[in-house]
């Protein structure tokens, strides 16, 4: 028993999310109060070439989960992306900004949430950049393995977002289902897109040095230190998918609805290098 109620985590053998019909019977089984959909197709350069299945699972099934949701009288809780913008704007986005994907993946992520808007279920669609967890890869595991490996890195420093932590997502969508779902009227729930990432922002070479300097301080030896971090342009490193330029997300709105308070994105990457290296 979890402080909110039993979790059933499903799997993709359990729920695979290219299946509908599957989807929908696993759904009407478990009667889930809550479902929340943390899976997509996330290999943003392999799907430019397979766009039917990054569609599939990022742009449908996000919809037939809504659906269910809808007819349980369930909350959907879902997460979407920064690279639903073009990245062109000077400023951090806000939720209204007009949305122009410039990526295949980008775009499956942008049909996901109108699905899950033409459905009518209850959502909390959760838009959010640069995510990094200690379990599984990142880009601060990255630059530590590299940084360990080689004298000099060279790390892209025109674009520019906030590096924000899989716990943190994960604080903010309990607290907001606690407060606002669980205890809550679930008519009066403010469903809608909502813009979740750490305060405060910086460039991947930023990014690089900080978790270069912080190890340091932790006393990991490294061959290349914070100052061998050279900075380079994103034209320097062509990928198959456009990256987004600007990634900052403003979060006003999360704060103003829901009463959440960002910390800034060192605080969660100093405690995810805390978990990571000691
Ligand atoms: N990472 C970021 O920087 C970032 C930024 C903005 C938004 N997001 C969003 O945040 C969410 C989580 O992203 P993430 O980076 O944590 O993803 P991730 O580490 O790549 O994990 C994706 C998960 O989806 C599962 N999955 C893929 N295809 C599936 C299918 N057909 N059926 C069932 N499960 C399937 C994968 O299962 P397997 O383990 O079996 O492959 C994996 O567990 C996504 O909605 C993503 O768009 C991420």
């Amino acid at each position: 028993m979890a402080p909110l109620g039993d979790v059933i985590a499903l799997d993709r053998a359990a729920c695979d999310l290219t299946q509908p019909d599957q989807l929908r019977r696993t759904v009407r089984e478990y009667r889930p109060a809550i479902i929340v959909n943390a899976a997509a197709f996330t290999a943003v350069d392999k799907a430019e070439t397979e766009p039917e299945l990054a569609f599939a699972i990022n742009g449908v099934a996000p919809g037939i989960l809504a659906e269910e949701a809808y007819a349980l009288g369930s909350l959907l809780v879902h997460y979407s992306t920064d690279y639903v913008f073009d990245g062109i704007a000077q400023g951090a986005y806000v939720e209204t900004d007009a949305v122009n994907p410039q990526s295949v993946y980008g775009r499956s992520k942008l049909a996901g949430e109108h699905a899950v808007a033409e459905a009518g279920a209850q959502a909390l669609v959760l838009r959010t950049c640069w995510v990094a967890g200690a379990h599984g890869g990142n880009f601060a595991k990255t630059m530590l393995r590299l940084a360990s490996e080689r004298e000099s890195l060279k790390v892209i420093a025109d674009q520019f977002g906030a590096p924000t932590t899989a716990s943190l997502i994960a604080d903010v969508t309990a607290q907001i289902v606690a407060r606002h779902w669980l205890t809550g009227s679930h008519e009066a729930f403010p469903s809608g897109v909502y813009h979740l990432a750490a305060a405060g922002d910086t460039s991947w070479h930023g990014y690089a040095v900080e978790v270069l300097r912080y190890a340091r301080e932790l006393g990991v030896e490294l061959k290349a230190n914070p100052e061998k971090v050279e900075a380079i342009s994103a034209t320097a490193y062509p990928l198959p998918a456009p990256r987004p330029a600007n990634s900052r997300l403003d979060t006003t709105r999360l704060r103003e609805i829901f009463g959440i308070h960002l910390p800034p994105w060192e605080q969660g990457i100093h405690h995810l290098l805390d978990l990571i290296l000691q």
